[in-house]
């Protein structure tokens, strides 16, 4: 019997409602309307409209995303899996990882591998919320209230537990390449002459010895004249930050950052309650004229290979931002994250050496030897020196001595440079093989960053589904590749990069990983549908014909 006028409508509207539940599927009915909680604690109502011109993967996102902000769905509880709910919302697997894909994407969801998918502890708009205008008597209201704590801040994605057999991860680095029975070797000698060192407190700008071996070695290769006093040494690049701003910042103050930019900096300076001036960046780096116009008395940047787009900032752009910097006082975050690694052109002079009065550097061996050794530095124009000294005193008494010691001895017995030559040899082979594979396999494919660091950013054709997609479609072979933001970068203001770029880290992979990947990656494009509104492809758009 066919169905008609309300009782149609009721079918159409209640055959499209299902409770998201992470029960297992067995006693399921067609259709779930379950209030309230369920024995796991989690269950919601969800709505489909397959009449909608909105995509079954949009009115996912849409849905869920509107329910967590209505707080229906509380922060940490789970979701379902994939797989159930698309067996109770009757849609394709593919529609629910797409939506899911985009609220982890945008921070409202969060994956835990082995474990599952939940709604995130700290949500973006409250992080978001947290703006410059939250005075200090505002957050002691809330902590009183709450008995809580007074920071708010969102968590930047730097950790990646995940075991994909081929993963263009963007923050690793190669762990066979670790000079592993030289370390041992390095710190047995180091132990051997310990002295008083593991008993004593040190000096807490770090050891003397590896702060002179670090400003002979920018000096030799970035062309930045400093004496060893001026480099404090630090448990990575991002507590050197962390030490910038203690030094530099206040409440308030306006920061000027690439967009897109580093998440690990920007949502550090969103935690300090800075107002964040976001700047465009194209493929020569930030607008600097845009740049020079603000007030800002700081910018965070990083010139020789954006984080995370890959481009170079050019030697016109940073002669304007130093005059800039220069005529209103403001100081330069530089950080040279990756620099250790260029395979094109000459590299460009740092700013810290164009501009050393203005310029506070920031360096890191999480690149040239791995994130787990934890050390980092960062160098201060004179006139800061003081200050820096008691304020990295007062942030931790100073930096674990072995380390330093093992450090500097592998930089002073020339190890460090033959270490660094032969993972540039490394890298440029493996960059080559990405580079050569894609094209093959993608014809003439739009990439930015080649020239230098370890990963690139590939721009999608403008007919391909956004990027987020794609990332779901690969992992479903096996193959990790991210965008903007799972990649370790975030947005403001629009989706312009988040949409239509992915970042591919190559540096912990061999040639052949990288060349399956790409293949790989290609075949599951394939078997997509990965354009706009097309059916499946028999054939990459891409390749060449
Ligand atoms: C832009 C940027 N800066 C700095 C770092 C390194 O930070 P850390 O020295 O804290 O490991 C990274 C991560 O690799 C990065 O991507």
């Amino acid at each position: 019997m066919k169905s008609t006028g309300a009782w149609a409508w009721f079918q159409k509207v209640v055959m499209n409602w299902t409770s998201i539940s992470a029960r297992p599927l067995a006693a399921t009915p067609n259709f779930v309307f379950a209030g309230g909680a369920d024995a796991l604690g989690f269950s919601v109502l969800i709505s489909l409209d397959r009449d909608n011109s909105q995509s079954l993967q949009e009115q996912i996102y849409t849905r869920i995303r509107e329910q967590i902000m209505a707080g229906v769905l509380r922060p940490g509880s789970p979701v379902p899996s994939s797989r159930i709910l698309a067996a109770q919302l009757k849609v394709s697997r593919n529609s629910v990882i797409f939506g899911y894909e985009r609220l982890i994407n945008e921070g409202y969801l969060v994956a835990r591998p082995m474990v599952g998918t939940f709604i995130a502890d700290i949500l973006p708009d409250q992080a978001v919320g947290a703006t410059p205008n939250d005075s200090t008597e505002d957050l002691s209201e809330i902590s009183e209230s709450r008995g809580a704590h007074v920071f708010s801040g969102r968590q930047h994605g730097i950790l990646n537990n995940s075991s994909i057999p081929i993963d263009f991860w963007t923050q690793r680095t190669d762990p066979r390449a670790f000079p592993l029975k030289t370390w041992r070797r390095l710190v047995m000698q180091s132990l051997a002459s310990a002295g008083h060192n593991l008993t004593e407190y040190g000096d807490p700008c770090g050891l003397m010895a590896l702060r002179t071996e670090i400003a002979e070695h920018v000096g030799s290769t970035r062309g930045i004249q400093v004496r060893p006093e001026q480099v404090v040494i630090l448990a990575g690049a991002q507590l050197a930050l962390n030490l910038v701003l203690r030094l530099l910042a206040s409440q308030g103050d306006e920061i000027v950052v690439e967009n897109p930019c580093n998440q690990g900096a920007a949502y550090l300076f969103e935690s300090h309650h800075m107002r964040l001036r976001p700047i465009t960046i194209d493929r020569s780096g930030i607008d600097a004229n845009a740049v020079a116009a603000t007030d800002a008395r700081l910018v965070y940047l990083t010139p020789s290979h954006q984080f995370p787009m890959g481009a170079t900032l050019s030697l016109e752009k940073r002669r304007t931002i130093l005059r800039w910097a220069q005529r209103t006082g403001a100081y330069v975050i530089e950080d040279d994250y990756d620099s250790e690694f260029r395979y094109d052109g000459a590299p460009l002079p740092a700013m810290k050496a164009l501009g050393p009065d203005h310029v506070i550097y920031l360096g890191t061996f999480s690149k040239s030897l791995g994130a787990g050794l934890r050390t980092g530095f960062a160098i201060f124009p004179e006139h800061l020196v003081d200050a820096a000294a008691t304020a990295k005193a007062l942030l931790d008494n100073g930096q674990v001595w072995l380390e330093q010691a093992a450090l500097a001895r592998f930089m002073q017995n020339g190890g460090f440079m033959r270490h660094l030559r032969r993972s540039q040899q490394h890298y440029f082979s493996r960059r080559n093989a990405l580079i050569s594979r894609m094209r093959e396999r993608f014809g003439d494919v739009d990439l930015l960053g080649t020239e230098a660091g370890t990963h690139i950013a590939w721009r999608l054709p403008a007919a391909f589904v956004p990027a987020h997609n794609i990332k779901a479609i690969a992992r479903t072979k096996n193959i990790g590749i991210y965008t903007v933001q799972s990649g370790g970068g975030h947005e403001y203001d629009g989706s312009q990069f988040e949409q239509n770029w992915l970042l591919l880290g190559y540096a912990s992979l061999s040639e052949d990983q990288i060349r399956a990947g790409i293949d790989r990656l290609e075949e599951a494009l394939k078997t997509n549908e990965i354009t706009h509104g097309s059916a499946q492809l028999s054939r990459s758009p891409l390749a060449p014909s």
